[in-house]
């Protein structure tokens, strides 16, 4: 039996900025927010440090500061104007966090707190500043707990454990909704809406060590890249320097906000050397390029000397307890080290997408150079590339960047939702992804899902990790070459109806290995040095060819995509050599 559902606006994912998002659009029409998790487990839980916003709760701080460090930060790839919308409407977010009920930590005032973090700075890079409001070392989980209950409260309706496979656009190329499988019945269903937002964050398993959850597999992107849109930005991928030591899991950069030092086999505090202004608060790509030239050196830590270490162990017992509770814990049960008395071994480990769907600053989904809008799609957050990022982000700016374009993307979902009427699916809606499951579920091919996955995420750290070649990138196209081949050859274990994990991890590679395509042949042809895309065949920023943002698409035949270029907008601040 068919499954129709007819909404006004429709919200893929229930992270950060969908559910910010779901709260703008609630009580204007019909609302839904489909996602292929129960909501309070998305990846946003998963944030730790800070969301960041001018406040000037703590030390002197401006907007303007703010926006200077944004796309300083970026390397100049991010679109001035975009950052300044961030940048002006960051606090007015907090305060409607704040409202909302978030228990931000606070000062002895009674106002929001606020902790140093990489790359933010007082007066356009003289020393740190405190901008980043939190709560604990559990910053995202209290958004998204916040934003959950609110959106409950507003009246939301939620189809939980429902996985998007498939966009749909009407003839007129304008959005009409989208294809979900129920995970319970095995079923598939069919949502139309005038309006539909993308929100399903990144695609960081796409690398073996990684701060990504198992979920995190570029659903959203890889659905519309299949239909057409464009992927904007992918070679600039970010490796957070402390991920814990061959594990990956997230210790929050907060650590070195509250005064942890990164310390090489020598004891020695090596940061000084790459960024003597701010130190171990440099941007994130300038602090895993150290620890890598530390390793390289021959100066790393850990079985295979890859590593170096976290020292928190001259902060007092008291501040480790208050700010850094989860994180402290989590070295305690996965390393066996007690972080206040012992070093703890970290590696930069695979954390977030600088690129993804193109947007305007509405959340307006933009299918080409031109940026022609594609009517009634919006997609905000990790999975969208505004851009305001550019080619690095500062840590804190992507919980900012979800709540300010979750907003803004649900205000204008909901202002054309209002206008619009409902456009017609095309007929029947659900084949492409009827077939597609039927016929990984007939696969005989003997090749195993797993085995591919691990694959293409050893040779993805390898290849097209923190510093790439043209030679190691050219040999990570071949191999994706070869693993398509291999996916075309799967062969899953379960084929029955219910709560087939199995079938959807099949799926779910597919996605990855299409954006592993964009990440590698968007990287092979940007020959430059530029924030988290470090080529050490040409090592320095080449402004005069590369200052612009690239779109990879689809290929008519084969996997690897074609790409066009666009130029990046700019502001107030000219590219100048970025030192800190
Ligand atoms: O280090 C962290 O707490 C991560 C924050 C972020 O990615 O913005």
């Amino acid at each position: 039996m068919a499954h129709v559902h007819t909404f006004d606006t429709i919200i893929v994912g229930a992270g950060g900025a969908g559910l910010r998002a779901a709260i703008e659009v609630a009580g204007h029409g019909k609302t839904a927010v489909i996602s292929k998790l129960y909501p309070t487990r998305s990846h946003t839980g998963a944030a730790q440090g800070g969301v960041c916003a001018a406040l000037a709760n703590v030390e002197e701080d401006s907007w303007e500061w703010h926006a200077f460090d944004t796309v300083k930060g970026g390397d100049f790839l991010s679109d001035q104007p975009a950052v300044d919308v961030m940048c002006r409407e960051a606090a007015d977010s907090i305060i409607e966090l704040e409202n909302f009920g978030l228990p931000f930590n606070r000062t002895p005032e009674g106002r929001i707190d606020q902790r140093r973090f990489g790359g933010h700075t007082r007066n356009h890079g003289e020393a740190p500043v405190k901008r980043a409001c939190y709560a604990a070392d559990r910053t995202g989980h209290m958004i998204l707990q916040t934003l959950y209950q609110k959106s409950i409260k507003e009246g939301v309706e939620f189809f939980n454990e429902f996985h998007v496979l498939d966009v749909l656009f009407a003839d007129g190329g304008e959005c009409a909704g989208v294809v979900a499988y129920e995970l319970a019945t095995g079923e598939l269903h069919t949502f139309r809406a005038k309006a539909t937002v993308f929100a399903t964050g990144g695609f960081g398993k796409m690398w073996k060590i990684s701060s990504n959850a198992h979920t995190l597999t570029g659903d959203g992107p890889g659905a519309l890249y299949r239909r057409g849109i464009p992927m904007q930005d992918m070679e600039f991928f970010q490796f957070h320097p402390t991920g814990i030591y061959k594990i990956g899991i997230l210790l929050s950069e907060a650590a070195r906000g509250e005064g942890g030092i990164l310390r090489n086999s020598e004891n020695e505090r090596f940061m000084e050397r790459y960024a003597p202004t701010i130190k171990d608060l440099a941007p994130r790509d300038m602090v895993s390029r150290s620890i890598y030239l530390e390793v390289r050196e021959g100066r790393g830590i850990g079985a295979d000397k890859d590593g170096v270490y976290l020292d928190l162990t001259h902060l007092p017992p008291e501040q480790i307890d208050a700010k850094l509770p989860d994180i402290t814990d989590f070295v305690r049960t996965y390393l066996g080290v007690e972080p206040k008395t012992e070093m703890i071994p970290i590696q930069p480990t695979a954390h977030y997408a600088m690129g993804g769907i193109p947007t305007d600053v509405d959340g307006r989904v933009l299918r080409d150079a031109g940026g022609t809008v594609v009517p009634g799609l919006y997609a905000a957050g990790e999975c969208a590339c505004v851009s305001v990022h550019g080619a690095n982000r500062l840590g804190t700016n992507s919980l900012l960047d979800l709540v300010v374009f979750g907003r803004r993307a649900g205000k204008a979902a909901r202002a054309f939702a209002a206008e619009a009427a409902l456009v017609d699916v095309p007929d029947e809606p659900e084949a492409r992804t009827a077939e597609m499951l039927a016929s990984i579920k007939a696969g005989k091919g003997g090749e195993k899902v797993a085995a591919i996955r691990d694959d293409l995420q050893v040779d993805m750290q390898e290849r097209a990790g923190v510093f790439r070649t043209g030679e190691l990138l050219a040999g990570m196209q071949e191999k994706l070459a070869e693993l398509h081949e291999r996916y075309a050859g799967i062969q899953i274990d379960d084929t029955s109806e219910r709560w087939n994990t199995d079938l959807m991890e099949a799926v779910e590679l597919g996605f990855l290995l299409d954006l592993a395509d964009c990440v590698v042949e968007s990287g092979l042809k940007r020959t430059e040095s530029r924030g988290a895309h470090a080529r050490d065949d040409f090592q320095q920023r080449d402004d005069a060819n590369f200052l612009k943002h690239t779109l990879a698409y689809r290929p008519d035949s084969g996997h690897v995509p074609r790409l066009e270029y666009k130029p990046v907008e700019l502001g107030r601040y000219e590219p100048v050599e970025r030192k800190y």
